[in-house]
């Protein structure tokens, strides 16, 4: 457990009024009763919003607020009071808009992460910023071709994206299929991670921990602390998966039941993909199909290693914990028994994203994240082709309508998972290998001292947009570059 720090009371500030005025000077929030985590609960599903005649339209109030996580009341930041907010379901082709409320004592804004739609005015612009109390109106309006798909929104407010993530604030985006799918059932799970100190409020984070990529102590689904739920044998299930952890990779086993993945991001397979393991990096999701067998399983996560900086500092040291080593985290259980269900038709041939390999190629680039140490401490730089972001600066000029290929270069110990926003990147070559399948993704890990080479088509739309590092800490710390389409 961790000591509350002024930094933290700074940080929920709104909120720690309320929870003074009842409670004892100096505290945000105490507990009547402080206890672990709950786990073995019922499954839960966010709130759903879906679109009707085309158009959707939410309001979303981020707030502090006393919420429900892990079982336990603790004083976190909620988009409509829920953690995850609410999962908003659309079409291709929809209008979605979006008026953010900002009741946090700080400012914030909104990204809608992975979908295709304009950078400019009132649509995806991250250089938006929201004032507490202020409301904003995005509204995003999806080509007809829009992909369909897991996506998810979140804060992206430069210098406090990791904090507010980290205290709760995002949800679940689908876009959904033209010709649909078949399942028994749906499943969204949102997966996160937080660490809650001993008043029941999010942690402060230290520095170190920052740099690194902080690790929540909790792995939540749904804000559920090893939640369970029941299926009979047979049965298909659809899981919407997306890591909303700021740093954490996830390796992913369901062993006994078997896995095929339709797609990963706005990516797809032309047939689902049967595999064993999957490994989401912080803003990836997976479009899942499970097909259970009698007995059930847990749903693990388990460590991958990501690289570290303690390389860097304390050569030798390659390990974070021993506990990482272990079998794994439980992220939720499932039950499986009863009369076995009727199998479903197979999955129809999915639309695969166009395939980047044979096109012209109007520019190279190369772009290199690197971790530096700063003079005279232990505090460390974060770069892209040597520079810490600047949202004065435009790094990366494109012509609208271009093919480019990227050459993502990590001269460092730590992976960084690079994410473009607005158009998607076809993963062409991983270390020196080339890909013989297509693959779209717009989370791509690039390992340490290693390369990825990627192709984006900068289609659609222009205007000014970021790429960064998704372990939100890195970008926080300036592992981010802007880019403009004209
Ligand atoms: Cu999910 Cu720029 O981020
Ligand atoms: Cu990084």
């Amino acid at each position: 457990m961790r000591a509350i720090s002024r930094r933290q009371v700074l940080f929920l500030g709104g909120f720690g009024v309320a929870g003074t005025a009842a409670g004892g000077a100096g505290l945000v929030w105490a507990l009547t009763s402080r206890q672990n985590p709950v786990t073995g609960r019922e499954l839960t599903q966010p709130p759903e919003e879906r679109s009707a005649n085309g158009q959707l339209q939410v309001r979303l109030e981020a707030a502090p607020g006393k919420i429900v996580l892990a079982g336990q009341q603790v004083a976190a930041l909620g988009y409509n009071g829920g953690i995850p907010g609410p999962t908003l379901r659309v079409q291709p082709g929809d209008v979605l808009r979006i008026g953010l409320v900002n009741n946090l004592a700080q400012a914030t804004n909104l990204h809608v992460h992975g979908l295709h739609v304009s950078p400019e005015g009132n649509g995806d612009n991250v250089f938006v910023s929201v004032d507490p109390g202020e409301t904003f109106d995005y509204e995003y309006k999806l080509p007809v071709d829009h992909p369909s798909g897991v996506y998810w929104y979140h804060p992206h407010h430069h210098g406090m994206v990791a904090d507010q993530i980290f205290a709760g604030l995002f949800g679940a985006i689908i876009v959904e299929d033209l010709a649909p799918i078949e399942s028994s059932v749906e499943r969204v799970l949102v997966i996160s991670d937080t660490t809650l100190d001993g008043l029941g409020n999010i942690a402060a984070i230290p520095e170190m921990e920052r740099m690194m990529g902080r690790e929540g102590d909790l792995i939540l689904v749904n804000g559920q602390s090893n939640p369970q739920f029941s299926a009979r044998p047979g049965q298909r299930e659809r899981w919407r998966i997306i890591n909303a952890c700021v740093a954490r990779y996830l390796r992913l086993r369901l062993d006994g039941q078997q896995l095929q993945l339709i797609g990963v991001d706005s990516g797809r397979f032309p047939t689902p993909k049967t595999l064993a393991e999957l490994l989401l990096t912080p803003g990836n999701r997976a479009d899942l199909l499970v097909t259970t067998a009698t007995g059930g399983s847990v749903l693990r996560a388990f460590y991958q290693d990501r690289g570290t900086m303690e390389r860097m500092i304390r050569p030798g040291r390659g390990t974070r914990s021993p506990a990482d080593q272990s079998d794994g985290t439980a992220l939720a259980t499932l039950h499986v028994s009863g009369e076995p269900v009727a199998s479903l038709p197979s999955v129809p041939t999915q639309n695969v994203p166009g395939d980047l390999r044979a096109a012209p190629v109007a520019a190279r680039r190369q772009i290199i994240l690197a971790t530096g140490m700063n003079m005279g401490g232990g505090s460390m730089s974060f770069t892209i082709n040597g520079k810490n972001f600047d949202k004065t600066r435009t790094d990366t000029t494109v012509s609208a309508g271009d093919v480019e290929e990227w050459t993502l270069t990590n001269a460092g110990p730590m992976d960084h998972p690079f994410h473009l926003h607005i158009w998607p990147m076809q993963i062409i070559e991983e270390n020196g290998h080339d890909n013989d399948q297509v693959i779209w993704q717009d989370v791509v890990n690039v390992p340490a001292n290693g390369h990825v080479k990627v192709r984006i088509a900068f289609k659609d739309f222009s205007g000014r947009s970021v790429y960064h590092c998704h372990i939100l800490d890195h970008e926080d710390l300036g592992m981010m570059g802007a880019i403009e389409v004209r």
